[in-house]
């Protein structure tokens, strides 16, 4: 059985993007990163990927005329590294509708809260100032609307009186390091039947 051929799209650290770069060189994995895609020239992840030896291509916006060209070369890349799905991890553009109908069902997010509480940014600034008792992360489906495609997974973590956002980022890290990897695999496995 061949494995899902997957795509990661990053903009930042890249600590997921590594997480699953890792679980995908396990022997029995049923998906392999085929391809990483970039548009930030300054992210950290464009470094991490060299010791992983897997095709990163720059895809920087702001090198194109439109989003439209934009995400033309993306779609050309995938297509030409005969990607199957595609894991966002911290890719910070928002992707068309077009984008997104064509890739929906293959295409998912990780995001740093419990959805559909904090979709967007500063999430851990904003559960901390609530007050709330429990944050974690989410993985669902990208859709259309931001943040709001179906949910697929969770992993709670819980807030303690001393946190703050250095702490609460680094405990929901760890949890969507986790999470990642085997939300991947389940997915891969029903979808190659590896
Ligand atoms: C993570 O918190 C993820 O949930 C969010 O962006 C952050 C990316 O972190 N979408 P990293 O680049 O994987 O370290």
């Amino acid at each position: 059985m061949e494995k899902l051929r997957v795509a990661i799209f990053v903009s930042g650290k890249g600590s997921n993007m590594v997480e699953l770069l890792k679980a995908c060189q396990q022997k029995h994995y049923p998906a392999t990163i085929k391809l990483v895609i970039c548009d930030n020239p300054k992210s950290l992840a464009l470094k991490k990927t060299k010791k992983f030896k897997v095709p990163t291509e720059l895809v920087n916006l702001n090198r194109y005329q439109n989003r439209n060209s934009f995400e033309k070369e993306i779609l050309r890349l995938l297509a030409i590294n005969k990607i199957e799905f595609i894991c966002l991890a911290g890719f910070m553009k928002i992707l068309s509708h077009d984008f997104v109908s064509k890739w929906y069902g293959n295409i998912i997010n990780i995001h740093p809260s419990l959805l559909p509480k904090y979709p967007g940014l500063k999430t851990h600034s904003r559960a901390l100032s609530d007050n709330s008792k429990i944050t974690g992360c989410s993985i669902h489906f990208v859709s259309s609307t931001v943040d709001k495609g179906p949910i697929i997974a969770q992993s709670k973590v819980n807030i303690s009186v001393n946190d703050n956002i250095e702490s609460l980022s680094a405990k929901v890290l760890i949890k969507e390091h986790l999470l990642y990897k085997e939300v991947l695999k389940s997915i891969a496995e029903i979808k190659t039947k590896y």
